[in-house]
């Protein structure tokens, strides 16, 4: 590791992770670049290229729409638009430093663009498949508008241990430009109804 230099902001990242399963963040991109993806975003859901989501995986897939109901598009890695290149290195350049440091061996990571109507959610789930155990961390970034508060619901709640053994909530407001990183293997979540449309690429690290 002789040309490794430390990055104390992926640090913060890490130490979260390995102390209690989850990270959030608000800086990890730039305002600008959270205007760029937030303008690509609007831009691709004009296309109505975005799908409604299923749950499972391959030929398991359904569509419950009480369970799930967002829509979605994934990126594509092999042929990205400017926007979404900028978004991939950034990925790319915290996975290196995250398999350098904690040897978490993620391969490669897998992003979608995700839209949820009012009235929509996602109920409470694991973000691993039992056929497919590959998802390490789920990664997720709003995109929301900037007057986003509170009371437009869709809040992220992770449901963690707290000291007893005993399980708490954490509520996490999907703040434009907020990074939420989480173990995917291990902390269940939902999100919480929508009272206004909700932005977000959500993705997965995964190992080999
Ligand atoms: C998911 C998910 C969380 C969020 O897409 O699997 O749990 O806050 N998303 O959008
Ligand atoms: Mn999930």
């Amino acid at each position: 590791m002789s040309d490794f230099e430390v990055n104390s902001f992926y640090e913060l990242i890490i130490h979260d992770l390995v102390n209690r399963g989850y990270s959030v963040v608000d800086c990890f991109f730039t305002e600008r670049e959270i205007d760029l993806l937030r303008a690509n975003f609007f831009m691709k859901q004009d296309l109505q290229v975005f799908k409604k989501a299923a749950i499972g995986q391959a030929s398991e897939e359904q569509i419950v729409e009480e369970v799930r109901g967002d829509f979605i598009l994934w990126l594509n890695e092999q042929t990205p638009d400017e926007v979404e290149a900028m978004y991939f290195q950034k990925m790319n350049e915290f996975i290196a430093y995250v398999n350098r440091t904690c040897f978490l061996g993620i391969k490669e990571g897998e992003f979608h663009y995700a839209s949820y109507p009012v009235g929509t959610g996602y109920q409470r789930h694991l973000d691993v498949f039992h056929k497919d155990t590959r998802r390490t961390l789920s990664v997720v970034l709003y995109l929301n508008e900037k007057d986003w508060t509170p009371a437009n619901g869709g809040e992220l709640v992770l449901f963690l241990p707290d000291e007893e053994g005993n399980e708490r909530e954490e509520v996490v407001y999907a703040l434009p430009g907020r990074l939420v990183i989480f173990d995917s293997k291990s902390i269940e979540h939902e999100v919480r109804t929508v009272n206004k449309p909700r932005y977000s690429i959500t993705g997965w690290l995964k190992t080999r």
